[in-house]
């Protein structure tokens, strides 16, 4: 299938990996050899459940049988999308009660963008260095990478870069801000956590200039951190959260939630201020609700703290310099690029999926499925460990 999956199919690399699915299940992919993997990655943070959940797969057949895609977002009460606002509404805190489901991560951020700019009637927005909050032309303007921004300008005007962590940039958020966006761990820049109270600093100063604080919780969110949204282990509380990603169980999604009052601007004056057709999606939505419920009555939340604990304990090797992130969110950092990538190819050749980050070529990317066992864990630990020893 190779050459036609280069030939049909757009790539986004000129080298990608190539590997041949066959099927997937619980912390295991299986490629067309009859060959397993064992899944550090979980689809780049996507499946907290893991693949093939049964309770996922079960509550999308139940919805497959009763009816598929029947109207544009907004206009028809739809249970699934309904029950699952109401479930997200009921595990964050007042007043964050108004979800709009979209399709991706990057669409939910346009989203948050244009909710910001449309509350406050202001225009500038204020995001991070080396901050990724996705590919489409809004969310790619607030990426601070030039090289990679280039081939596209002109991108959307009145974006305004600050230091992640950095107390001192903080007065670069004025009166004239519409929103501060910030992931609540940084992702491609390398799994970086917020430091000394910074994010709590943040809001603060949205407060006093009324600014809109927008947290994307795409990677971090949905019981990656030991708390079902990351910005619960930091002491503040956004006025947009974006998610995304592992709030889907597997299939595509994108949410953004804020109070109904700043949300209610989107709808009315001028209405249809955001609209999509497939956002809400009964299929997806029934699939998103069944992974939000199992993971928030399940013990799987907490226990990322302690498999985090067990990865840290199995990954010690001198040639790991550090592991940051928090949970089941962590980047083992070696002493350089090209050892990196070869423990990431070598593991895949031995049966562990392993990946890059983005912005930071030394990280070992480790995001597993919440469900990971611990048996799971040490001996994808050990086989980093031994294909380091041997290089
Ligand atoms: C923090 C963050 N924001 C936004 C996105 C974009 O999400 P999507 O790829 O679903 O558009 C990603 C995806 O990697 C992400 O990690």
């Amino acid at each position: 299938m190779k050459s036609e999956f280069l030939k049909y199919q757009a790539q986004t690399t000129p080298h990608p990996l190539a590997m041949e699915i066959s099927h997937a299940k619980g912390s295991y992919i299986y490629d067309t050899k009859g060959k397993s993997y064992l899944d550090f990655v979980a689809g780049v943070s996507a499946c907290g459940l893991g693949h093939s959940h049964p309770k996922v797969v079960t509550a999308v057949k139940e919805q497959l049988d009763k009816y598929l895609h029947v109207m544009v977002y907004g206009e028809y009460i739809q249970k699934p999308a309904l029950e699952l606002t109401k479930l997200l509404a009921k595990h964050l805190p007042a007043p964050l009660e108004s979800t709009y489901l979209v399709n991706s991560g990057t669409e939910a951020i346009e989203g948050s963008l244009k909710l910001a700019r449309r509350f406050t009637g202001r225009s500038e927005i204020i995001a991070a260095k080396n901050a990724y909050h996705g590919n489409t032309l809004g969310s790619l303007s607030l990426m601070d990478y030039e090289e990679r921004k280039q081939p596209f300008l002109p991108l959307i005007p009145d974006i305004k870069h600050i230091e992640f962590n950095a107390i001192s940039d903080l007065e670069k958020i004025t009166d004239k801000t519409a929103a501060v966006i910030l992931e609540t761990i940084q992702g491609g820049a390398g799994f970086i956590e917020p430091t000394d109270n910074y994010l709590n600093k943040v809001q603060q100063r949205c407060n006093a200039v009324g600014a809109v604080f927008i947290l994307d919780e795409i990677q971090p969110g949905i019981g990656r951190t030991g708390k079902l949204f990351g910005f619960e282990n930091y002491n503040c509380q956004p006025n947009i959260v974006v998610t995304g990603k592992g709030l889907g169980g597997g299939l595509p999604i994108g949410a953004f939630t804020a109070s109904k009052q700043m949300m209610d601007c989107l709808s009315d004056n001028p209405k249809l201020g955001h609209i999509t057709t497939f956002g809400g999606n009964p299929v997806v939505a029934a699939a998103a609700l069944a992974n939000l419920k199992e993971i928030t009555e399940s013990q799987l939340i907490p226990e990322t703290l302690e498999k985090e604990q067990l990865i840290r304990k199995h990954l010690q090797h001198k040639h790991i310099k550090e592991i940051r992130g928090r949970g089941l969110m962590l980047a083992a950092i070696t002493e350089n690029e090209a050892l990196t990538s070869k423990v990431i190819l070598q593991a895949q050749d031995q049966g562990l999926i392993l990946f890059w980050l983005l912005f930071e070529p030394k990280a070992i990317r480790i995001t597993p499925p919440l469900t990971i066992s611990n048996e799971e864990i040490i001996e994808g630990c050990h086989l980093i460990t031994s294909i380091l020893d041997k290089i």
